[in-house]
Formats: C-alpha cells, sequence, structure tokens
C-alpha cells in the first residue's frame, strides 16, 4: 500500500511510526510532515488546507489510502473532497467533523440525547451572554469560544468582571476570530481530566487505552494554556467503573446520537472526560487523536494500524478486538521556551540519535526542520519524548532520563509530567 498522511505534527509523526510497522505499507508520504516524519515518509510541500492539491497528489501518485491526521482540514471538509474523487480516506467527513468544529453543536447534541456533561448556555449575541452573566451566572464559570481555537478557546471566570471581559474578547474583539461568532456559557466542573481515543466507523464503536494530558504551560498546571506540554497513559483514575459507565451513557450513545443526525461518524472520536463526583462528564469531544495522546497511546497498541484505520472506513470494525501492550508510557514535550506566547526558533537540536534502535524509546518531532545546520527547533512545541516502561513509575523515569539526551539553546519541559500517578 501506499500511504498519505496529512499534518505536520507530533501526533502525526507517531500515526507515521505506527503506520510503517505495517507489513502492508510500502510508501509513506506526508503532507506537509516535517524533519522526523522524513525520516520515514516522503514528505511533501503541500499544505494541509490545500484540498484540490492534496487531492490532485494524492491520485497522481496513485495513494491507496490517506489518514488526516489535522483538526482543521477535517472540519473544513477534507474527507469529502478526497472521497468525491474515489479516494480512500480515513477520517470523519465535514459534517461528521462538526462533532469538534462547533462546541454549541456538540453541546445541543449531548443534551438531545442524554449524555452526560456540563449545563450550558448558547448564545450568538454578546449581549444576550452579557445580560446571562449578570442575571443568571455563579462563579466560577467557563466561557467557550464555539470554534477551533487550537485549544486555547477556553475562559475559566471566577468573578463577573472577568467573564464579561471575556465575552469581549471572545465574541467583540475576535480573539480566536470566526470560532468566537459563537460562544457557549457553561458550569464548572471539577474533578480529574482522562482523554480516551476511539476507533469509530460510523456505527461500531472500539476504545483505546486512556491518557491524561497536561494542558498549562508551567509544573502544578500554572501557567496558559497549550497545545498539550506532555502526557501518561494508562490513566490510574480510568477505573473499570468509570470504563463501565462511559460505555452505558457515553461512547455507543454518541456514535448513535451521530448516525441519529445523519451525521455518521468514522475515524477517532477524542473524549476529554473530567471524573466529577457527580460522574464522568463530557468536556469536549475531537474529532482525531489527541496530540501528544497519540505519542503515549499509539506506541503501546498492538494492533496493525492499516487493519484498523481500513476497518473503519469499510464499515467493518466490529470484526475487530484493539489489543493494548500491559504497560504504561510518558511522554514529555520538549518546548521552546516562552511557548505559548512568544519565543526564538531555529537553534540546532543535538542529540537525536540518542534514540535510534532503542527499543521502548520514541523522540516524536513537532516543530522542526531541516536545514544545512541539521535539524533545527521551527515550533512551540518542539519535540515529544516519549518511553514506556512495566509501570508508569518506570516509563516516567525513562522518559525523564531520555529527555537528557537532547539539547537545543531554548529547551523548556515541565518536570512534573504524569506526577499525579503518586496519588493513585
Ligand atoms: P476544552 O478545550 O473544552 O477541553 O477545555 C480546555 C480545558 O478547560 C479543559 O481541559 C479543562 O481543564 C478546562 N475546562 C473546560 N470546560 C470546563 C468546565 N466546564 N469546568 C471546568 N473546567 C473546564
Ligand atoms: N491534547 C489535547 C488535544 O489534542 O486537543
Amino acid at each position: 500500500m501506499k500511504v498519505l498522511i496529512v499534518g505536520s505534527g507530533g501526533r502525526e509523526h507517531a500515526i507515521a511510526t505506527s503506520v510503517a510497522k505495517s507489513p502492508r505499507v510500502d510508501k509513506i508520504y506526508c503532507a506537509p510532515g516535517n524533519a522526523g516524519i522524513g525520516q520515514l515518509a516522503e514528505c511533501v510541500p503541500i499544505g494541509a488546507m490545500e484540498f484540490d492539491k492534496l487531492a490532485a497528489f494524492a491520485k497522481e501518485h496513485h495513494i491507496d489510502f490517506t489518514i488526516v491526521g489535522m483538526d482543521d482540514p477535517l472540519v473544513g471538509g477534507l474527507v469529502d473532497v478526497f472521497e468525491a474523487e474515489g479516494l480512500k480516506v480515513f477520517g470523519p467527513r465535514k459534517n461528521a467533523a462538526i462533532l469538534e468544529g462547533s462546541k454549541a453543536f456538540s453541546k445541543d447534541l449531548m443534551k438531545k440525547y442524554h449524555i452526560p456533561t456540563a449545563a450550558y448556555e448558547n448564545f450568538d449575541k454578546a449581549e444576550d451572554a452579557i445580560r446571562y452573566l449578570k442575571e443568571q451566572a455563579s462563579f466560577p464559570i467557563v466561557l467557550k469560544a464555539d470554534g477551533l481555537a487550537l485549544g486555547k478557546g477556553v475562559l475559566i471566570c471566577n468573578t463577573l468582571e472577568e467573564a464579561l471581559e471575556g465575552v469581549n474578547s471572545i465574541m467583540l474583539d475576535k480573539k480566536f476570530g470566526s470560532a468566537g461568532n459563537k460562544m457557549v456559557i457553561e458550569e464548572f466542573m471539577t474533578g480529574r481530566e482522562v482523554s480516551v481515543l476511539s476507533f469509530v466507523d460510523g456505527k461500531t464503536i472500539r476504545i483505546m487505552t486512556s491518557a491524561q494530558d497536561h494542558k498549562r504551560a508551567q509544573d502544578g498546571d500554572k501557567g496558559l494554556n497549550t497545545g498539550g506540554m506532555g502526557t501518561f497513559s494508562p490513566s490510574p483514575f480510568y477505573t473499570k467503573e468509570v470504563d463501565e459507565f462511559c460505555h452505558k451513557y457515553i461512547y455507543q450513545a454518541t456514535v448513535d446520537a451521530m448516525a441519529a443526525e445523519g451525521r455518521p461518524f468514522k475515524g477517532v472520536i477524542f473524549f476529554g472526560l473530567m471524573l466529577t463526583p457527580g460522574g464522568p462528564k463530557v468536556l469536549e469531544y475531537n474529532a482525531r487523536f489527541g496530540d501528544p495522546e497519540a505519542q503515549v497511546v499509539l506506541p503501546r497498541m498492538k494492533n496493525d494500524i492499516m487493519d484498523v484505520m481500513e476497518a473503519c472506513v469499510d464499515g467493518t470494525l466490529d470484526q475487530i478486538e484493539l489489543q493494548f501492550e500491559d504497560n504504561a508510557a510518558v511522554c514529555v514535550v520538549l518546548a521552546s521556551d516562552g511557548y505559548p506566547v512568544a519565543y526564538e526558533k531555529g537553534f540546532v537540536i543535538e542529540g537525536l540519535s540518542a534514540f535510534e534502535n532503542r527499543e521502548g524509546y520514541y523522540c516524536f518531532h513537532a516543530g522542526t526542520k531541516l536545514t544545512e545546520k541539521g535539524i533545527v527547533t521551527n515550533g512551540g512545541r518542539v519535540l515529544g519524548v516519549t518511553a514506556k516502561g512495566r509501570d508508569l513509575k518506570e516509563a516516567r523515569a525513562n522518559a525523564y532520563k531520555a529527555t537528557e539526551w537532547i539539547t537545543f539553546e531554548n529547551k523548556y519541559m515541565r518536570h512534573d509530567i504524569g506526577k499525579a500517578i503518586d496519588e493513585a
């Protein structure tokens, strides 16, 4: 098979690493890819939003199977463009990717189908949101821009004043662009967060092993929200009881709800869950693998990823059982100091070769670029260093050891990824 992967981050590097393991695959292309992906795949300089160019490339190079890793092209309808050209492609169509693309849509869906989530109201006018906040809200309260905002469109507001400022920045100043044309205001919940990824074929859902992300920039969950500073898998807080509850009230219910709405979902549904005192609730859905969740979940998956993804497209996922290794993995993101606000890039990265032929260690590239000087930093999140271990403690020690193999001038990381497991 010839496979094309669309995207350029650590998640796509993790997907490419799994695809490369499949004996069914003899050639991988990635658009646009990055320096690490380039070691496994041929990177092609086509952007993820250049739908016509991507489809033309896939036809010209006789691509058998395309995997869309990123949210923007999914929400924008890349899968529909490929399908119209008769190309086989993994990911939800535009009318299903709305599960991630519009928080107002996903909240209404959950309400209609009784899927547990925080109480909320949707707004498309700032003055209505302001009136609601002044008359009915209790604090803290959560404001969410409706559309895609790089994981940064959520504001937790402790006072009315903060919330009014939030409405201003989302709906009037358009801090997140058109993502703020609508807004959700929802109840503040407390509890542990868990990310659960799944494969879906329109009808059947298969749950992957659990993971947990660390979204804040600094140790102790301080600082600004980022795309994710590190992950561990499995989550010790995702117990058998939680799993049973979610199977009963959340997973299949979501797949059935999408089908009933005439929006059958094929691809990956990412359930962002909060384990509240009142039981697990859905914080958000994503229509793709998490980044950096994929970097700890996929290395532990035993199945041939091509078999699973093809079953999703063909509607035969009921014939697949997912299998995961009975171990653990931790991913520590090496970022550029200053991320997510302002940072320098273009620094040479040393030590990458230490990962070659080391079983159980991975260095997934996120923001890197190959230049005449060698591989240099090219983004806020630069690398994701993943290590496995027999349990979370060992995986964590291994991952932090491996972070020392890499050096670049403004290297920054959190030192407490997976620390929560000590409390489990
Ligand atoms: P989201 O992009 O919807 O996952 O939100 C980003 C982060 O904001 C989540 O990972 C939570 O930490 C936090 N968050 C979102 N919604 C709520 C809520 N209703 N209550 C408390 N925290 C929330
Ligand atoms: N790690 C969270 C996300 O991918 O949205």
